[in-house]
C-alpha cells in the first residue's frame, strides 16, 4: 500500500490498481502477499537509498503518476543482522512426505 494509505486505508476509488466491480483482480490478494514476501526478503538483504540527493518530481504517466527520473535507488548490502535467525527451516509434516 502506498505510504500515503499507511494512516488512512484508501477509499473504493482513490487507489485502485487491482481494477474494481466485477472484474476485480482475482489474485489481488496472493498478488499483495508475494509483493510482501519479496520486499521483505529483498530488503533483508540489502538497504536501499535514493541515487540522487535532490528530491524527484512526480510526472503523468497514462492514468497515473510516475517518480520523473524514474526512481533509482542504490541498494547495499546490510551489516549481517546479530540477532539470531530462525532456527530450523520450515520441514513438510510427515504426513506429506
Ligand atoms: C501486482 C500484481 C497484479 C496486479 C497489479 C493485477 C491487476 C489486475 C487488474 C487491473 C485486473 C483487471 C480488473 C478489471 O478489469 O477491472 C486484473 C484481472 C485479473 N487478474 Fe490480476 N493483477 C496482478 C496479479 C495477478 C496474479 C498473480 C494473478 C493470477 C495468479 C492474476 C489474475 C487475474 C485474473 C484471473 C483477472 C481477471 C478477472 C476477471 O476478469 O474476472 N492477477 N488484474
Amino acid at each position: 500500500v502506498p505510504e500515503r494509505f499507511l494512516e488512512r486505508p484508501p477509499g473504493t476509488y482513490t487507489w485502485i490498481p487491482f481494477g474494481g466491480g466485477t472484474r476485480r483482480c482475482l489474485a489481488a490478494s496472493y498478488a499483495e502477499l508475494e509483493m510482501k514476501r519479496v520486499l521483505r526478503t529483498v530488503l533483508g538483504e540489502v538497504e536501499l537509498r535514493p541515487a540522487d540527493s535532490d528530491s524527484e518530481h512526480a510526472r503523468r504517466s497514462a492514468i497515473s503518476f510516475s517518480p520523473d527520473k524514474r526512481g533509482r535507488v542504490v541498494a547495499e548490502p546490510r551489516t549481517p543482522d546479530p540477532r539470531p535467525r530462525r532456527a530450523e527451516p520450515w520441514q513438510p509434516s510427515p504426513i506429506y512426505s
